[in-house]
């Protein structure tokens, strides 16, 4: 089983951005103790703050990989780029979110990925990645 968490703008900070919204963790921290919980799993990490570097990797793995997770950060609620990639690819997408998007500002209430996602995960900080890890593994 392959899977991919695919990381937007600015998640390259975790761990000292707004740590009351996103935690002390650094993604790369996580990363490695997920791995390591997940041993029988192909699990890869990218991130990228460039949109159109997001949309290349999607459409570079959505065809042959089990499992995109994605985190669209910011580009989440402005890309239709993104949003029409997702639609694009056959790989099925879990849309994640650390923070509890609908409990923040209206901007952020708004997404161009759900449509298109398999499912969406949000509001248990990190966890929600292991969450969605978890759905791709009990199908
Ligand atoms: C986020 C929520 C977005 O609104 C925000 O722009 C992010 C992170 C989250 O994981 O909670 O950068 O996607």
């Amino acid at each position: 089983m392959k899977i991919i968490i695919v990381n937007g703008p600015n998640l390259n900070l975790l761990g000292k951005r707004e740590n009351d919204i996103y935690g002390d963790e650094t993604f790369n921290d996580f990363f490695e103790t997920l791995q390591s919980k997940f041993k029988n799993v192909e699990l890869e990490h990218y991130q990228s703050n460039i949109e159109g570097e997001l949309i290349d990797k999607l459409q570079e793995v959505g065809y042959t990989y089990d499992g995109i997770i994605l985190n669209a950060a910011a580009y989440t609620h402005t890309s239709v780029g993104i949003g029409d990639t997702v639609k694009a690819i056959s790989t099925p997408v879990v849309e994640v979110h650390i923070s509890n998007t609908f409990s923040r500002e209206k901007f952020r209430h708004k997404s161009y990925i759900s449509a298109n996602a398999k499912g969406i995960i949000l509001g248990f900080g990190l966890q929600s990645y292991e969450l969605a890890l978890m759905s791709f593994l009990s199908k």
